[in-house]
């Protein structure tokens, strides 16, 4: 089969969050089902072109691009994922993708992601490479589905070109003033009277590739359920009740290849199940790299993540007065909003002898805080599937989180499996999104920190955990199949 992947990051040319982890190596589970796989993205300011060493493609030349009217000449450079033979293209426009950020709140954001998703389509006609599939990720992939159907029509060369769309996370949306629906060159017929590309007067690109991919998916089997209620649909549950059939919910894998704690190239001592004293070395590092003590029997908690709402910083910020009296050491890494960086700011100043925060984006640090931490936190109001979770399971770091989404999935309590009669468990988490849940989940965590025995038992059931890509790879499979077989005209 033929399989076109397109969205908005890819490791490690460009990330800022987990879509970037999975466009960095889905295809490449796909590529080894004997399938022939192309990714496209945009060509940022950060993609490295001579570290990557991206060729450009004279075969397909300058193409002109038509957005609200306006032409604007793009290229496409090409080089492969790394380890891989699979093909990855990059839309080169400068004026739009020379940016200092990958996502922007400047006034042609909507025109920067039409541009893309047009040039896309264009350079396969260029290509002449008809993919069976074209597999879109989020909003700023979400056009093609109605574009092939309608605005490409003409070349028949898509007639038997199906779509996948999944939805990353569904609080992203692209919504912009109706007049993007000009811009986009979208019929107005299907703007107005609740049209499929209108969600309460906005031109909204998530809604659209709703309506029109042929099949939908959902980074977890549990957020799948949960977007499809008005409590995590965001405005979009019911569109997505209007397509449960065509609606499938598969949980990303992870590349042990990037996340495995025997071979990791970003940290200084390597450990496995069967040997973890590389773990207390790690641990010991890097309490010392930032500045804190190094106290015996003294959790380390460690937090990756964007500095978002999503990511449950409110319920956190409520907790943190009460957490700061527990004896536990805290390394925090992350970047957002304002609100939630000055108060980890604030909190490395206060208590400078227990947290360190890192505002920004480091990727070495993240691995090393996957590696060396105890435990990590991950208080999500909704969490579509949750990488960072997994990767601590592989590093023997205990997941403590928020059971929603696919971290419900993915973490099982220890003493709600233990109250079951089973010693399954591999974390710990909380329904209610309040702080006293939080607070006495860490409390649960930390006092079973001090159980050695349970611990290690605890840190062994989550390294035998596997959520390597092939599974997931398999479900897609099955999904794109469907979706060939459903194609609407
Ligand atoms: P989301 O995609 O919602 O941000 P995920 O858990 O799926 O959440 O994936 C987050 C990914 O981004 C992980 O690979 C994580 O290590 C990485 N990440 C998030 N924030 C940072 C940061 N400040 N520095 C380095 N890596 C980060
Ligand atoms: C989104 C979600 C996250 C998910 C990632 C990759 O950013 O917030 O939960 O793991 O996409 O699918």
């Amino acid at each position: 089969m033929k399989v076109a992947f397109v969205g908005s990051e890819v490791y490690p040319f460009a990330k800022t969050g987990g879509l970037g982890d999975v466009l960095g190596s889905l295809p490449k589970a796909i590529h080894k089902l004997d399938n022939d796989v192309k990714v496209f993205m945009p060509k940022y300011a950060c993609v490295d072109h001579d570290r990557y060493d991206l060729s450009y493609c004279w075969s397909i030349g300058e193409i002109p691009v038509r957005v609200y009217g306006k032409v604007h000449n793009i290229n496409v450079y090409t080089t492969s994922l790394p380890n891989s033979t699979v093909d990855i293209y990059f839309i080169d426009y400068p004026p739009f993708f020379n940016r200092h950020l990958l996502y922007t709140n400047d006034g042609d954001e909507d025109e920067r992601f039409i541009l893309f998703q047009k040039a896309v389509i264009e350079s396969m006609q260029r290509m002449k490479w008809i993919p069976d599939l074209i597999h879109c990720n989020d909003w700023q992939s979400a056009l093609i589905p109605l574009y092939l159907k309608d605005n490409y029509s003409w070349d028949r060369m898509f007639d038997k070109t199906a779509t996948l769309l999944t939805i990353h996370n569904i609080g992203y949306q692209g919504r912009f003033p109706k007049e993007t629906m000009f811009k986009a060159e979208v019929r107005p017929q299907l703007f107005y009277e609740n049209g499929p590309v209108e969600v309460w007067g906005s031109f909204c690109f998530l809604k659209t590739g709703i309506m029109y991919a042929d099949t939908i998916s959902t980074v977890s089997e549990t957020y799948a359920k949960e977007v499809t209620t008005s409590e995590y649909g965001e405005g979009l549950e019911g569109v997505l009740r209007h397509r449960i059939n065509d609606f499938y919910g598969i949980l990303n894998g992870v590349d042990y290849t990037v996340w495995n704690p025997e071979t990791d190239k970003h940290i200084p001592f390597h450990f496995s199940r069967k040997d973890l004293s590389g773990k207390l070395k790690n641990k010991e590092y890097l309490l010392k790299a930032s500045h804190l003590p190094n106290k015996k029997n003294v959790p380390l908690i460690g937090i990756v993540s964007r500095l978002v709402a999503q990511k449950g910083f409110d319920i956190f910020q409520d907790a943190v007065s009460e957490l700061m009296k527990r004896d536990a050491f805290w390394i925090i890494l992350g970047s957002g909003e304002d609100r939630f960086e000055n108060l980890l700011r604030s909190l490395s100043y206060a208590f400078p002898e227990k947290v360190y925060t890192y505002l920004g984006f480091n990727s070495e640090l993240s691995h090393l805080i996957e590696a060396g931490s105890d435990m990590f936190l991950m208080p999500s109001r909704y969490e579509p599937c949750g990488l960072n979770q997994i990767y601590s399971l592989r590093y023997g770091t205990v997941p403590v989180v928020r059971k929603t989404g696919g971290l419900a999935d993915t973490v099982l309590d220890w003493h709600e499996y233990l109250h079951r009669g089973f010693e399954t468990g591999t974390g710990f988490s909380f329904n209610s999104a309040s702080p006293q849940a939080l607070i006495s989940t860490v409390d649960r965590a930390i006092e079973t920190y001090h159980n050695k025995e349970v611990w290690n038992k605890i840190i062994a059931n989550g390294m035998t955990k596997e959520y390597s890509w092939e599974v997931s790879a398999e479900k897609y499979m099955e999904v794109y199949k469907k979706a060939i077989k459903n194609r609407k005209g």
